[in-house]
Order: structure tokens, then sequence, then C-alpha cells
């Protein structure tokens, strides 16, 4: 069971990208995946084509009994390989503290609820207020996305910050894992001299290769299809990048031919 928030401090840089292309690659090798849309704007809901839900995160934060959070758990429309904890407009409310242990409801709602699933990756609104406090609190693993313009190296460098505080103050089993730029365009030079700058700052974390420009990105959302499944120029790139990139965040499978290899040493010696 892997954990993975994907946040980032501005809006349309491609967080529910990353967060549906992990999704996807999890719903392409058929492995248990819940998607917890924690943005107001709920892109990964709508990609995601859940209807209307009868709880959302909003729900689940105003309550964040202990397990509460199964209770929201719907099938997406990919199927049943992809489950959603849907959100809603409302979860706006909820991204300034609330009581004590705030940064710690979503944590304490989902209790046990993601030993249930492979992968469970956390979509984070454009901030790093209280929903992405939550997220962070609840993850194993970080992925920041940027897009590889001036702002966005400033912004990166917050979010690893906003990470390490949350690992230091209330998980310690978080960790940074990438940092993913998006609509990278290798003839740019701007861009080119970016991810220079970021690949300086931030050294492997910043994940190789970067995510190129590709139409096939929103026509798939807009068609609820995972990218996986979507055939137009470069989306198999992008897939197998996602693909790649899930790898990296799971943890390593164990060789299955370890096993027999040790006891034949021991009857050997
Ligand atoms: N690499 C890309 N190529 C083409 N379009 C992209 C790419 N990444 C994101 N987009 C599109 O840009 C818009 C914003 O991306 P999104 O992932 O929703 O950003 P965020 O979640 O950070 O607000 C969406 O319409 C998305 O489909
Ligand atoms: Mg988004």
């Amino acid at each position: 069971m892997t954990v993975v928030a994907v946040l980032s401090m501005k809006g349309g840089v491609g967080k529910s990208t990353v967060a549906l292309g992990l999704a996807s690659a999890g719903w392409d090798r058929d492995i248990r995946t819940l998607v917890i849309d924690l943005d107001p704007q709920a892109n990964a809901t709508m990609a995601l084509d859940v209807g209307e839900p009868e709880f959302t995160t909003s729900d689940v934060l105003a309550d964040a009994r202990p397990g509460v959070a199964a209770d929201a758990v719907v099938t997406s429309g990919w199927g049943d390989r992809v489950a959603v904890i849907a959100a809603e407009r409302s979860l706006e409310h909820r991204n300034v503290p609330r009581g004590r242990h705030s940064a710690l409801r979503l944590r304490t709602a989902l209790a046990t609820l993601p030993r249930s699933y492979d992968l469970v990756v956390i979509d984070c609104p454009p901030s790093l207020g209280e929903l992405t406090r939550n997220a962070l609190s609840t993850a194993d693993r970080a992925v920041v996305v940027t897009e590889p313009n001036h702002f966005a190296l400033h912004g990166a460098a917050e979010a690893l910050e906003a990470v390490s505080v949350i690992a230091n103050a209330t998980n310690s089993r978080l960790r940074a894992s990438a940092v993913v730029v998006n609509r990278f365009r290798p003839d740019d030079r701007e861009h080119r001299l970016n991810l220079e700058r970021l690949a300086d700052a931030h050294g492997r974390l910043v994940y190789d290769p970067p995510l190129p420009d590709c139409p096939g990105i929103p026509q798939s959302q807009r068609a609820v299809s995972p990218i996986h499944s979507w055939n137009s120029p470069g989306s198999r790139d992008v897939a197998d990048i996602m693909d790649d990139l899930l790898d990296s965040l799971l943890p390593p499978k164990r060789p299955e031919a370890s096993m027999p290899r040790v006891s034949i040493k021991r009857y050997l010696t």
C-alpha cells in the first residue's frame, strides 16, 4: 500500500493530470487504486466520471470519525479497478484550520481504508493550505508538479519545504519522491534553462524525463478515459512515463527467485 499526494502551489500546472496518470497506470496493471480528490475544483472527480456521490471529501473532513471515509468511496467511470472519494465545491470551506489536530482529519477518517488498496492517490488543491496539509499528513510519498517557467521554481521549492515541515511535525513516513516538470518543450530555451535550475536546486528529485505537451491529455480527460487506453500521438509516451513514475513510488517487488535461492544456499553450507 502506497499513499501518494500530488501537490503544487499553483493551479493549472498538471497536478490532476499527474494524479490521473498515476491512477491510469494503476488501472492498466490491475492493482487496487483509490483516488481521493481534495481539490474543490473537482477536476479529477470529473475526469473519473463518478456522477453525484452521496458523500464527498468535504463530508469526510467535516465528520472525521475514524474510518468514516469508507462510506464515501464510489466506483469510477473507468470501472471497478479505480475507486474514488469525490470532491465538491464546498470543500473550499475546509481549507482553513479547524480545531485541534485539524491537519490529521483525513488520516483519521481513512483509518485502515488505505490498506484495502495497493495505490492511493490524493489530488491536492493549488495551495499549501489545510487541505494540502491533510493530504501530506496522510501520504507516504509526495510528488510536486511544476511547469518549467521562472516563477514555478519558487513554487516547487515552497512545496518541498511544506513536505519537509509535515514530515518533521506529524508524519515521519512522508518522503518527497519527485518533482515532475510538466509541459516541457525541449526547443524552448527558457524551458531548458529552468529545467537546469530545478536540477541544480533539487538534484535527482527532478523526475527524468519531463512530461511533454500532449493534446491527448485533455482529450482523454474530457472523454473519461485513462491515458493508457487513449490512442493519439504522444499519449503512449505519457503513459510510459506514468508507468515509470508509479514504479518509482511503489515498494520494489520482491524478486520471486530470492526465497528458493536462500534456502538452497542453506542446504549447501
Ligand atoms: N502535458 C500536458 N499536455 C497538454 N495538456 C496538459 C498537460 N498537462 C496538463 N494539461 C491540461 O492543462 C489543464 C490543467 O492541467 P491540470 O492537470 O488540471 O492542472 P492542475 O490540477 O494543476 O490545476 C488541463 O486541461 C489538462 O488537461
Ligand atoms: Mg487539479
